[in-house]
């Protein structure tokens, strides 16, 4: 008999990794959305909240039922599931909570209807959530809240996503600011051209993450954790960032950025205890400017969204 319900997590990620501007992603063990979802013997899809987030609840603007939504028309599916909201990542963080509620929903309702897509082709419909999210339909906080890992989007067009080996002891610090950054407002401060000299430091990072992550060479995956294109226009907000990298360098941090379009700062870390201790560094640089903050420690996480 098919199943009724399901119950989904799905990790938090950190994009763009530095230099890897919608292109790199990788998930964390925690913290992370749950979602149920369950038939409802209807053709609608209901949202149902019981986060204490707020959360649009109308089909068509929420990011999980839109992602939702897609997969059901490539079906030609009219089945009806209520996706339950159990817990969220908070909206606007930085940590890729609309990718998870994507991710979750898609996968859900994927595993309810008997697997008819690889989890790797579940990407473009939970993009088109995304979409609603931030105006742009950039995958790299989906494909690793779906695949897990450290996720390299190689082309949009056709999609091509590969999974980057790194090392075992690899560890990251997040730390959330009570600050609010908007995906799609933030997209908009980024030039639309960038010089060429600009463009080589930013291939030369990205080239040398890559390949300190698959090497294990951590002095060379510190050398390159830097983003040229986003982040010298997204920190303006966050008091004294430079600062803020210096200290968490000083603290033995591997390298420090904005998660995503921020503000949450990820730093990588070798082992956990480093990064525990990055994290309060972190911590304490927002709280001696006022600013509340929330850390999670966290290995790189191999698996993406999984039934629980
Ligand atoms: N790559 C996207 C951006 C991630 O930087 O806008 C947003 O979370």
């Amino acid at each position: 008999m098919a199943r009724e319900e399901i119950k989904i997590f799905g990790p938090a990620t950190v994009s763009n990794v530095g230099p890897g501007f919608d292109l790199l992603g990788f998930a964390l063990e925690a913290p992370g959305d749950e979602m149920i979802i369950r038939r409802n013997g209807t053709d609608k899809l209901v949202l149902i909240n019981k986060t204490e987030s707020k959360l649009p609840l109308d089909p068509e603007k929420n990011v999980a039922a839109v992602a939702a939504t897609s997969m059901l028309h490539k079906l030609g599916s009219c089945e009806g599931f209520d996706l339950i909201f159990i817990s969220k990542i908070p909206p606007g963080s930085g940590v890729g909570s609309s990718a998870a509620s994507c991710a979750v929903a898609v996968m859900g309702i994927n595993e309810l209807m008997g697997a008819p897509f690889d989890i790797a082709d579940l990407v473009p419909f939970a993009m088109e959530g995304e979409k609603v999210a931030s105006g742009s339909t950039h995958a790299d906080n989906i494909a690793p809240a779906l695949l897990g890992g450290i996720t390299l989007i190689r082309s949009y067009d056709p999609l091509d996503i590969k999974h980057l080996p790194y090392p075992d002891d690899l560890w990251c610090t997040v730390v959330h600011p009570r600050l609010e950054i908007l995906t799609g407002e933030s997209r908009k401060l980024i030039p639309q051209m960038i010089p060429l000299q600009t463009a080589l430091k930013q291939c030369g990072n990205l080239a040398g993450l890559v390949a300190g992550l698959t090497t294990g060479d951590y002095p060379l995956i510190s050398r390159s954790v830097n983003d040229v294109f986003a982040e010298p226009y997204r920190t303006t907000q966050l008091p004294d960032f430079d600062q803020l990298k210096e200290s968490a360098l000083e603290a033995g941090s591997m390298g420090t950025g904005l998660s995503g379009s921020g503000p949450s700062v990820f730093s990588l870390c070798r082992g956990e205890e480093m990064a525990a201790s990055v994290g309060q560094v972190k911590k304490e640089h927002f709280s001696s400017r006022g600013i509340e903050s929330w850390v999670y420690v966290s290995r790189i996480s191999e698996a993406g969204c999984k039934i629980i």
